[in-house]
Parts: C-alpha cells; structure tokens; sequence
C-alpha cells in the first residue's frame, strides 16, 4: 500500500505555478515533498526516509550534507559569496583550476568554469569549432556522436544526443544535425568507423563521447580499449576528442577519471555533476595547451566568446575544493570498489528474473536492463520503489544504482533488495 504521504502548504500553494524537468504535467503525479537530506536518506516532509541509491542524478558522491563540504561553503559565505570572473579574480576558482588540472589526463593544462554540464559541452563545442576556424579551416565544423549518447539539455548538447531514442526528438528538426555512430563492439564495427571518419574528416571539428558509460542513454558500457582506440582515430583524423566525463567523472567507474582507465589524454575534457560534491552547480571545460594556444592571437576574434555571469561562482568553488579533500583524505576510491563488489554480489540473483536480459556493474554503477519495460511499468516501479523506503528512478528500460560513495554496506543491500523484490513481483 502507497504511503499516505502528507502535501505541505507550500507544496500545494505552489504546485500549479511550478514546471517541472522531463514531466508531463497533465498526467504526473506530485512529487514527494522533501525536508532535508543527510548522508544517503531524504527526510520527506511527513518525518518518512528513504535511502537513495541515485545521488541526485549522480552528483552528491560524498552524502548530503557532509560536514566538510556545508563546513567550506559556509566559511567561503563569509568573505566573498560572488564575483564576476572578468578583470577580477579569486582564490577558490585559481586554486580549483590548478588542482583539477594535477588530478585529469596529463596534458590538459586549462580549465574554463561555467554553470552547468550542459554548458560545459556547449562551451567545448565552441572550443572545438572555433579553434579549426582560427586555424583557417572553417569548414571542420560538424561532430561526431554515439547512439545511446546524452550530453545535455542545451542547444549544442541535444544535437549530440541519439537522434532516435534520445529524450529530445521532438526537436529533431530544429536542432544542428551531427554523424552518429554506433560505439564498436568488435575490430569489424572498429574498421567501419575508421574508414566514414577518414571521409568525413574534413568536414569534422571534434568528437564527443561518454568515456567507458553512456550514462542517461541507457546505461550502457564499453572497453577502456574500445576508448583507447576511437581516441587513436581521432587523432589519426585530425579530429578533436572531447570527453563528456559530466557523468563518469570522480571516481564513479572505479578511476578517477573514465580516460586514466583507457591512458588517454582528451583534447577537452567535461566535467560537471560530482565536481562539487553535489552541492552547487559548476561546470568545468578543460584543455589541452595547444587548444588554449589556438586561441591567442593579437586579436580579440579569435578569443573565446563565453562568460556565463555565474562563473567560477566562489562558493561554488569553494564547495569543489572541499570535494576534493575529501577525495584525498577519505578512502573514496577504496570505498567504490567495495561498492562495485557488493552491487556484483547482490545483483547477479537479478539474472534469474523473467523480464531481466542484462546485469552490469562497474564502479559505483549497478544496472539491470530488462526485456521488456513499457511507460507504464516503469512508474509503476518508482512508485514500488518508494513504497520499499527507497529512493531509485528507473527510465526507458533499466533500473540503475548509483549512491553516494559514502553508503553503507546495509543501506546499500536495502536498495539491492528493493531492485530484486520489486523485479520478481
Ligand atoms: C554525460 C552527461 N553530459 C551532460 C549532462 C548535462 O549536465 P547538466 O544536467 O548539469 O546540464 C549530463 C547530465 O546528466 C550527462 O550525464
């Protein structure tokens, strides 16, 4: 039986002034009003908790709430909560670039900070078209994508999206058209690729990928060596490679980062979600040198037009830094392969199940995919899920758990179970 949850006066006044992200409002149910957060539970507003096996879309990788992170921003409140970032500069952001730059791929040397994930993809893609053109070749302007990709929301990142299944067909028309390809499974699909990339690759600024997991696509991994050898490609073909690592990105396949798993350096790398610990949009679009040296010249045309007001937001900043404490002084990395473990150990009874055709784990990924997954099933599965004391989102076709870092061992068997439960039923 559904819990009877109470709607908070706040919740009831606002609803019919709010629009709410990838609903449709006619038909959805209201959501669950929260009071707060703290490690891995979600207080809702009647006093009930449930565990959260996603993180908030991915980005709270230490817990909510955790001390050294509201500790930091707190501190960082005191001094300097905003400043724009032109003709004016500050430590966190200063001090954020260079530590970022210590833990990527070596090679990449700069970081530019925007908003959000999807600006950090648009802002490579202004990169990446702008710095062929200031090279005189204009017309190495188009991408190269995968099926099964998501890069964002905006403009520039929805055309990098699987024009078929993606979530953003509905403006298929409107938004600029890319090659999409299929990711090679095998050396045959690795030669295809070769060969369209060799006759395309005049026309081809770069080429944007979700290394090792297409994350909101479907969830779907390939090989560090697949990775290695489509970055071979690029480089072969004068073609730009962009790492979305948006969703991968700190910690969450088991390395720091999805490219040092493939000994790769990107020409850019993306980097957003967990780049804060989850507590406050920023974004990150990091370089290589000689990207960053197409851009100088005596002349302001060849600079980079980009400057989202909130940039390098000092709290922000602030927050990313403390983040990156933790990373060293906690046993993140440690705690992800228990996690990896435990998720194989638990999940494996899911491939027993009727309506289940895959299982994969890696880091902190656990995904089920199933056979068959209509609309309606799968709300019926949110719905299951809450009713377990957990917090999950299954979409098109899987179930996937991706919680904190910090969850434990018990906390993160309530979520396994919950996903086997509500699968056999
Ligand atoms: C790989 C990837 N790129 C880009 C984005 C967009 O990030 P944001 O939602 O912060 O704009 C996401 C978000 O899920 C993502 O997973």
């Amino acid at each position: 039986m559904p819990k009877p949850y109470k709607t908070p006066e706040w919740e009831t006044a606002g609803f019919n002034h709010i629009w709410l992200p990838y609903t449709q409002m006619q038909t959805a149910p209201l959501p669950l009003p929260v009071s707060s957060a703290s490690g891995v539970r979600i207080t809702l507003a009647d006093g009930s908790e449930l565990i959260d096996g996603i993180a908030s879309w991915w980005c709270a990788c230490h817990g909510y709430q955790h001390p050294h992170l509201t500790k930091q921003i707190s501190r960082q409140l005191d001094t300097l909560s905003h400043i724009m970032f032109a003709g004016l500069a500050h430590e966190q952001a200063y001090t954020l670039a260079r530590r970022l730059v210590s833990i990527t791929p070596k090679g990449l040397s700069r970081a530019f900070f925007s908003d959000s994930g999807s600006t950090a993809v648009e802002v490579a893609m202004k990169m990446a078209v702008q710095f062929w053109s200031n090279r005189q070749e204009p017309d190495k302007r188009k991408f190269i994508c995968f099926r099964n990709g998501y890069h964002g929301d905006t403009m520039g990142g929805m055309s990098l999206a699987d024009p078929e299944t993606g979530m953003h067909r509905a403006l298929n028309r409107y938004v600029p058209k890319q090659y999409v390809f299929d990711i090679p499974n095998n050396g045959t699909d690795l030669a295809a690729l070769a060969k369209s990339l060799k006759e395309i690759r005049e026309t081809v600024a770069g080429l944007v990928i979700e290394p090792l997991i297409q994350a909101a696509g479907g969830m779907k991994f390939h090989s560090p060596q697949m990775l290695a050898e489509i970055h071979r490609l690029c480089k072969q073909h004068r073609i730009l490679f962009i790492a979305d690592e948006i969703a991968t990105g700190f910690g969450r396949t088991g390395a720091m980062f999805a490219c040092l798993e493939a000994d790769i350096t990107p020409d850019m790398m993306c980097l957003g979600k967990a780049l804060t610990g989850g507590m406050i949009g920023l974004a990150a679009t990091l370089a290589t040198e000689e990207v960053f040296a197409g851009f100088l010249s005596d002349r302001l045309e060849t600079a980079l037009m980009h400057g989202p007001t909130f940039m390098a937001n000092p709290l922000a900043c602030a927050a990313a830094n403390a983040s990156l404490d933790l990373f060293e002084q906690e046993p993140r990395i440690a705690q992800i392969r228990a996690i990896e473990t435990q998720l194989q150990e638990e999940l494996r009874p899911c491939h027993r199940l009727k309506n289940v055709a895959d299982v994969r784990v890696k880091g902190a990924i656990g995904v089920v995919q199933l056979s068959n997954a209509s609309g309606e099933y799968i709300l019926a599965l949110r719905q299951r899920f809450i009713e377990e004391g957990v917090w999950l989102r299954p979409f098109s076709d899987v179930v996937y758990i991706m919680p904190a870092f910090t969850i434990a061992t018990a906390e993160l068997t309530r979520l396994t179970d919950a996903v086997f439960k509500a699968l056999a039923a």
